[in-house]
């Protein structure tokens, strides 16, 4: 066998093998398990740490976090670099004066211009920060009234599974790679979770 097939052999192996965890969670291609995948996990704060962790595949995503920065201005792109132009998160996360979210971003995404876009386009509370977050501390701030915008159990399933800012991070226009599975699927798998006690992944 000449040099050039064996290597050929061998990445055709080495995929096949990496593609097998994606073909175990039953939703190969979609990236996000559903409810249904944790019910063999018998223990229910083993189950709810579990779930969270998945959840957190949406969570820690670019696509969320750049708009729940640590500082006081938005990040944009894949690897959460500031935002250019800068612009500051302002009253009520509408932008400074003259340099308003809606001054640039419009109702809806502008692919020709590659612009994300929503009618009520803002960025969060800073005491909703996820940026350099751990999954446990993302866990506590969203349960936590006092920092999650005062939201019950059953307002942050509302938010997680119908607000439409919260969906634009599976639609997010061109030339941004959307978050993992659907806001449908998001939005059961939270609900289970809460449901189940909400238990938070251990601090590291
Ligand atoms: C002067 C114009 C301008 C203003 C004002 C502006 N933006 Fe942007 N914003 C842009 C442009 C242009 C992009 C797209 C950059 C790119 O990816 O090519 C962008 C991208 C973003 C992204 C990145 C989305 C992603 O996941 O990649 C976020 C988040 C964002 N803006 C939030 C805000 C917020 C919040 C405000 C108000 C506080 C705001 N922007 C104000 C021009 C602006
Ligand atoms: C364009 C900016 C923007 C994007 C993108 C965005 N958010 Fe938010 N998010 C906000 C704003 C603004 C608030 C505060 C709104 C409120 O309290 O009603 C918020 C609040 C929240 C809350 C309220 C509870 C809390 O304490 O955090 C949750 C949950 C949330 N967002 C989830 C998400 C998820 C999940 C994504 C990605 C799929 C996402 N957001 C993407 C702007 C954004």
């Amino acid at each position: 066998m000449s040099i050039s097939k064996s290597f050929g052999v061998l990445t055709l192996v080495l995929g096949f093998i990496m593609t097998l965890p994606a073909m175990a969670d039953g939703h190969a291609g979609k990236g996000l398990k559903s409810a249904a995948d944790f019910e063999h996990i018998k223990d229910p704060e083993e189950r709810g740490k579990a779930m969270f962790v998945e959840m957190g595949k949406v969570l820690t995503h670019p696509r969320c976090v750049n708009c729940h920065p640590k500082g006081e201005s938005p990040l944009q792109g894949e690897s959460m670099q500031l935002h250019q132009p800068f612009v500051v998160r302002g009253e009520g996360g509408l932008g400074a004066p003259g340099m308003r979210c809606i001054t640039c971003h419009m109702h809806e995404n502008y692919d020709a211009k590659e612009m994300p876009g929503h009618p009520v386009w803002h960025l969060a509370p800073a005491s909703m920060a996820w940026e350099g977050k751990s999954l446990n501390q993302i866990c506590e701030q969203i349960l936590d009234p006092e920092r999650n915008g005062g939201k019950s159990h059953e307002q942050l399933i509302e938010h997680m599974a119908e607000d439409s800012l919260v969906g634009w991070g599976w639609n997010p226009g061109k030339g941004r790679e959307p978050v993992p599975g659907t806001q449908k699927g998001f939005g059961e798998l939270f609900t289970a979770w809460i449901n189940g006690g909400a238990h938070c992944p251990p601090a590291l």
